[in-house]
């Protein structure tokens, strides 16, 4: 089988997805994955750019993304000639252009394969409203939360005191300013003040159209669960970052050694057992595909569990938490990878 692994992207996470891409590609190359598997490297620069295996396979070999400079040239509509051989594709992409549906209806265009959701559950799971709208009908726990469209921040500055006023009332300090569709902690802002409140907005329109405020768990717990297969998924043991610092932002997330990954997490037994039921109806709820990580605030205090959201193609380094949670539930690295060809396949 020809596995056309597809990595980097037009996200602000390609770096990111280089690093899962390398930790993938070594797992293609172990014993028993290399007499099943060929493994065929893509690379997507940062301006879109793709690239065969020659040059993917350098970018996974020094780890380092390609700079625009490099001869680099957007003609999206010229794919390398391999592209057209692959039996499966493996996109690791993570973010916008590559973890939202797009990718994914490109590869559906192509009549191949691949791992991981199709267009609905990827572009339902990263759209924090349109997620939130399918736990909600789903009846999941979740935070309050409002949306509000870029046009009301930016075109009449006399919506802001009526915004705060009615924010103030309903969702309280602090609350979360986000962006509907980015990830790792991009352009989010805890907000603590009402005087902190018309930059956090601000920043987060400056990134989306649509902005979403949300009240804040006091004392939160951040646990996480993976999530494995279609109809009736597997669900991993449940897992907890401890950081130190107000909020898993971008800098916590991705500076080595600044945050802990507790596998099991030290959580009562019927607290575990609840996530792992949630985890699992989330991914029906967005109609997710072969794998996600979904992710929960946990305060301890009140014993409540708040869905916080789902990610359709998780971090999978080899330090990353998805392929650590299923290492801990007992399936190794490599064969995590040849079940999700295997989902692809089916
Ligand atoms: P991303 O998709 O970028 O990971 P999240 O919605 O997961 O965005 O938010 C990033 C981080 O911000 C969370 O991991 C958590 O630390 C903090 N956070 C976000 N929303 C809340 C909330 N409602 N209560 C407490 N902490 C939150
Ligand atoms: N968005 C990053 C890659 C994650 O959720 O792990
Ligand atoms: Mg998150």
């Amino acid at each position: 089988q020809q596995v056309g692994l597809l990595f980097g992207g037009r996200s602000g996470e390609h770096e990111v997805s280089i690093s899962s891409a390398r930790a993938i590609a070594q797992a293609l190359l172990s014993a028993d994955n290399a007499s099943r598997y060929t493994l065929y490297p893509f690379y997507i620069s940062k301006i879109g750019q793709w690239h065969g295996p020659e040059v993917a396979q350098g970018v996974l070999d020094s780890g380092q993304p390609l700079n625009a400079e490099d001869g680099d040239t957007v003609n999206l509509w010229s794919f390398p000639p391999e592209a057209s051989q692959m039996t499966v594709w493996f996109p690791i992409l993570h973010g916008p252009n590559g973890e939202d549906g797009t990718i994914q209806g490109l590869l559906q265009l192509m009549q191949v394969p691949f791992v991981g959701s199709g267009v609905l559950g990827s572009a339902v799971g990263m759209d924090k409203l349109a997620m939130k709208s399918a736990f909600a009908q789903a009846g999941l726990p979740q935070v309050a939360y409002r949306e509000i469209r870029r046009h009301e921040i930016w075109s009449n500055p006399c919506v802001f005191p009526k915004l705060c006023d009615e924010i103030d009332a309903v969702l309280g300090y602090p609350c979360f300013v986000k962006p509907a569709n980015l990830g790792s902690s991009v352009g989010i802002s805890k907000v603590r003040s009402r005087s902190e409140f018309e930059a956090a907005l601000d920043n987060a329109a400056s990134y989306d159209r649509r902005v979403i405020v949300e009240a804040a768990v006091a004392n939160v717990r951040e646990v996480e669960c993976a999530v494995l297969g279609t109809d009736n998924p597997q669900v991993s043991v449940v897992g907890e970052i401890r950081f130190e610092g107000d909020f898993y932002d971008y800098e916590t997330k991705y500076t080595a050694g600044q945050a802990d990954l507790l596998i099991p997490a030290p959580l009562p037994d019927k607290i575990a057992r609840q996530i792992r039921e949630l985890a699992a109806e989330a991914f029906t709820a967005v109609d997710a595909s072969g794998l996600s990580r979904v992710d929960f605030f946990y305060q301890e205090e009140t014993g409540e569990i708040f869905l916080n959201e789902i990610n359709t193609l998780p971090g999978f380094t080899a330090t990353s938490m998805y392929p650590q949670l299923w290492q801990a539930t007992g399936i190794a690295f490599p064969d995590l990878v040849h079940q999700l060809l295997q989902f692809a396949l089916d």
